[in-house]
Order: C-alpha cells, then structure tokens, then sequence
C-alpha cells in the first residue's frame, strides 16, 4: 500500500495501477461501513484508492470541522489489513492552494434536506468530489447509502459533467443495536448512544408499517416522529419521505420513497434513511 500527499505523487503512482481502478472517498475517523465500501471497491476493482481528507470546504462555520475526529495512523493499518493499493491524504494547501476560487454547485438536488439545513455543504462535496476523480482518473467510484442525498448530488454532477464514473451506492452499515455507523457516534455521551437507538427503531418501524400495506406518507411519517419523539434526548430536525431520485417531497399515496431524518442528541447532529 502506497500512501501519498501531494498531487504529483499521486499522479505518478496512479498511473502504475492496473485499471479498473476504483476510489472510496473518505474523511477518515475509518469504521466498518467505510470498511465496506472498501471491500466492494476491491472485489470489483483491479486497484482500489481511498483518500482521506477532511474536507474544509463542506462544513458550515457553526459545525465540527475543528473537532471532527482524525485518526490518520489507525486508519492506515485498518486500510493496510485490506487489499488497498493506494491512500492518498492531501494536506489542506493541497487540495485548496492559496488563491483557490473554483466550485461545482449542484442546484435542485442539493437543495432539499441536507442542502437546507447545511448551506454549501453539497458545493464543498462536490467540488472536492470533482478534484478527486480528475486527479485519481477512477473508473469507479464508491458511496454509501448512509448519506443518501450526497449520493445522489455526486451522481447529478458526474452526469452533468461527463465524468466516465461509475458510482456504486452500498449499503448502510449499523451497529448489533441498529445505530448507523458513523464517524460522528464518538460524540455521544452513554446516555445519549443508548437515547440514539430510536433513531434506526422509528425508521425501521415505518418500514414495517409500509411493508404491512401502509401507504399514506403522513401515516408513515407520523409512526417515525412518535418512536423518535418519545425520547427526550433526541431533537427531530427534519423527518422527510421524498423521491429517491429527485428527492422532492411526497405527498399522499406513496409506492416508493427515501425516509430520512436528520436529528441533534445534544450538539451531535445525526442522520439515517431507509429506503421503502
Ligand atoms: P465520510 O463521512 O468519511 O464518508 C465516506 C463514505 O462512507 C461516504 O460515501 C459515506 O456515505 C460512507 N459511509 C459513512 N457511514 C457509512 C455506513 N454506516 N455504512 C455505509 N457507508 C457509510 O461522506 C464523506 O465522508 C464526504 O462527504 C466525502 C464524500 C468524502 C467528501 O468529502
């Protein structure tokens, strides 16, 4: 495993790769669903890259960037126990040298949820997605269902832009309770990991509730405020059930739809979605 920081080196040991080359996007802080993400990229890749970057640019100036979990060394074993060929972790002056002024902006999917509650998150996802695929040249590239909507603001612009990438969504990855995994769970108190169990419960409760022939969205959503609602620690802020695709809001009668909730247990802010 090769592990790179500046451009120059990446190019250099990009092009000794065998392709197809797959990449795994990540802020590092690694768990399991990284993890995942990891071990599909290398069963469908002649080479896997995984980059590790904090990215600045995608959190508000209220939010954790300065707190946010880093573990550079542990996640260097946890990738070196894979089969991964190379990591790549540009420094800050790397990836945004003095005098950067260039950003993709994805607009309608972007807006909605996320978009709405974390102005220009998605335009610093996405740019530093951009940057990622034109320097590594990957031919596949691997997300997680945890972030639904990033998912689907990457695959708006790799369409928008031509990008030859195939994006590959995988799986929410959860703790034995149902917690999603996420690098932000190292925030909770024990109390509030315990509280943080109604988050999965209200999800997958509303799933039954579909799959026992239950159609009507505000029914739907209801079951999901309820379950979270019943536990103090937890502050809903958003609970939506929106087109998996375009991510607009559904009314009434729904065959399909994305469930996600976003909450705050104490100052962590969590999110999850299923799929119904
Ligand atoms: P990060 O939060 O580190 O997540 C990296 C990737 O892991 C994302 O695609 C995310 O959806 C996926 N992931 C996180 N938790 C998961 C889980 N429990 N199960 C499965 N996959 C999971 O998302 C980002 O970083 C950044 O926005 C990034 C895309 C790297 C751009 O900076």
């Amino acid at each position: 495993m090769v592990v790179v920081v500046t451009q120059e080196e990446l190019r250099a040991a990009r092009r000794r790769l065998i392709e197809p080359v797959g990449l795994v996007p990540t802020m590092g802080s690694l768990h399991d669903g990284h993890l995942s993400l990891v071990k599909y990229a290398i069963n469908e890749c002649a080479s896997v890259v995984v980059s590790i970057f904090v990215n600045p640019t995608q959190f508000g100036p209220q939010e954790d960037l300065g707190k946010y979990p880093r573990n550079l060394s542990r996640d260097l074993t946890l990738l070196e126990s894979g089969k991964v060929n190379l990591v790549w972790t540009p420094t800050e002056e790397v990836m945004y040298p003095p005098g950067y002024q260039t950003w993709v902006s994805v607009e309608e999917i972007a807006k909605p949820l996320e978009g709405s509650m974390r102005p220009g998150h998605f335009r610093g996802v996405a740019t530093v997605v951009a940057k990622l695929y034109n320097v590594i040249q990957p031919q596949k590239a691997y997300f997680g269902q945890k972030d639904a909507q990033q998912a689907a603001v990457i695959r708006q612009m790799s369409r928008d832009l031509n990008f030859p990438i195939e994006i590959v969504v995988c799986p929410t990855l959860r703790e034995p309770d149902g917690l999603a995994m996420s690098s932000r769970n190292v925030y909770l108190s024990p109390n509030e990991r315990q509280a943080s169990v109604a988050i999965s419960q209200a999800l997958f409760k509303a799933k039954e509730a579909f799959q026992a022939g239950v159609r009507d969205v505000n029914h739907l959503m209801k079951v999901v405020s309820e379950t979270i609602g019943a536990e103090p620690l937890i502050k809903v802020q958003y609970i939506s059930c929106a087109h998996p695709d375009t991510l607009q809001e559904l009314e009434g009668t729904v065959e399909q739809g994305l469930l996600s909730v976003a909450v705050y247990i104490g100052n962590t802010r969590l999110i999850d979605n299923i799929v119904l």
